[in-house]
C-alpha cells in the first residue's frame, strides 16, 4: 500500500543518501513531466542533489531543456553578478552545467528599484507557467524556509523581507564578515510556497536538529515558518541523523517516519 501523502519525514544515515533520494525525487517528476516547473533553492544543502543532476544529465540520463525554473529568493540589494547573488550561485551550482534555456530560469532581481513590482511580477509568472510542480526547499537554523523569517504571516506572497541576525550570521560564512551580508532580501512568500503540488525540502547536520525537532513536534505557528509545511498535501522531508538527532521516537512514529539505516 502506498504511504498517506501529506507530510513524510524520510531519515538518512548521511547526506550523500539524503542527496541521492533528493535527486531521486527531482528526477522522477521531470521524468514524468518533462515540462516540469521546478522551484529551486540555494544554500549548502542542495549543492549534492545540483551535482547529481547534473551528472545523470552528463550521462545522457535526464535533460531539462523543457522545464521551467523559479527559484526561492534573492538578497537585496545585490548585483546579479556578485558572487554571493543567488544568480551567480545557481549558474555555478547547476545552471552552467545542464541544458536549461536561459530564458527558462527566473531569479528575482535583487537590483530592482522597485521590489514591489518585481515581486508581483514573479507571482504572476509563477502563475501563467502554471504553478510549481516541484519546490526544493533547505530550512533556516532558526525555522525559516526560503527567507521567510520567524513571524511572517502564513498568507505571505512573494516580499521584501529584513533578514534576522540569526540569519545574517548563519549566512556571514559565505560573506567573509557579517557587515558584508545584505540586510534585506526578497522571497516567495509562505502562501506561495505551500501553492507548489509538491515540495521536497533538505536538512543536514547537528545546526538544524532544533529547527527539525519544532517542525516535527511542536505547533504550527509563524514563529517556526517551516511548520506550515504540516498543513500541506504532498511534502517529503528528508534529514540526516545528525538532523534528526533531537526528534522523539514517538514524533517518529507520529510521523511514520522512514528510516534508513
Ligand atoms: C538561506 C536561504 C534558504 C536556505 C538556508 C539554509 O538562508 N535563503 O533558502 O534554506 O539559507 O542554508 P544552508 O543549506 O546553507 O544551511
Amino acid at each position: 500500500m502506498n504511504q498517506p501523502l501529506g507530510l513524510r519525514l524520510e531519515i538518512f544515515p548521511t547526506e550523500k543518501e539524503m542527496g541521492d533520494r533528493a535527486a531521486a525525487i527531482v528526477l522522477a517528476c521531470v521524468a514524468g513531466k518533462p515540462d516540469a516547473v521546478l522551484g529551486l533553492a540555494t544554500g549548502s544543502t542542495p549543492v549534492g542533489l545540483y551535482q547529481r543532476l547534473i551528472r545523470t544529465f552528463e550521462n545522457g540520463k535526464a535533460s531539462f531543456r523543457q522545464c521551467l525554473t523559479f527559484n526561492l529568493d534573492e538578497y537585496f540589494p545585490v548585483a546579479a553578478d556578485h558572487d554571493q547573488s543567488y544568480h551567480f550561485f545557481m549558474h555555478r551550482q547547476l545552471f552552467d552545467h545542464v541544458d536549461i534555456p536561459e530564458s527558462s530560469i527566473h531569479i528575482l532581481n535583487g537590483s530592482t528599484n522597485d521590489p514591489a513590482a518585481e515581486c508581483a511580477a514573479y507571482e504572476a509568472a509563477i502563475q501563467s507557467a502554471g504553478g510549481i510542480d516541484l519546490q526544493v526547499l533547505g530550512l533556516g537554523q532558526n525555522g525559516h524556509i526560503a527567507f521567510n523569517e520567524p513571524g511572517t504571516p502564513f498568507d505571505s506572497r512573494t516580499h521584501l523581507v529584513q533578514l534576522d541576525a540569526n540569519t545574517i550570521q548563519a549566512n556571514s560564512r559565505f560573506f567573509g564578515s557579517q557587515a558584508a551580508v545584505p540586510r534585506k532580501a526578497l522571497t516567495m512568500g509562505l502562501a506561495t510556497i505551500m501553492e507548489a503540488h509538491s515540495i521536497v525540502l533538505l536538512a543536514s547536520g547537528s545546526a538544524k536538529a532544533n529547527a527539525i525537532h519544532a517542525m516535527f513536534e511542536g505547533e504550527v505557528t509563524p514563529d517556526l515558518p517551516a511548520s506550515i509545511l504540516q498543513r500541506h498535501p504532498d511534502c517529503t522531508v528528508l534529514i540526516d541523523r545528525e538532523a534528526a538527532a533531537k526528534l522523539s521516537d514517538a514524533a517518529k512514529e507520529r510521523w511514520q517516519a522512514r528510516v534508513v539505516s
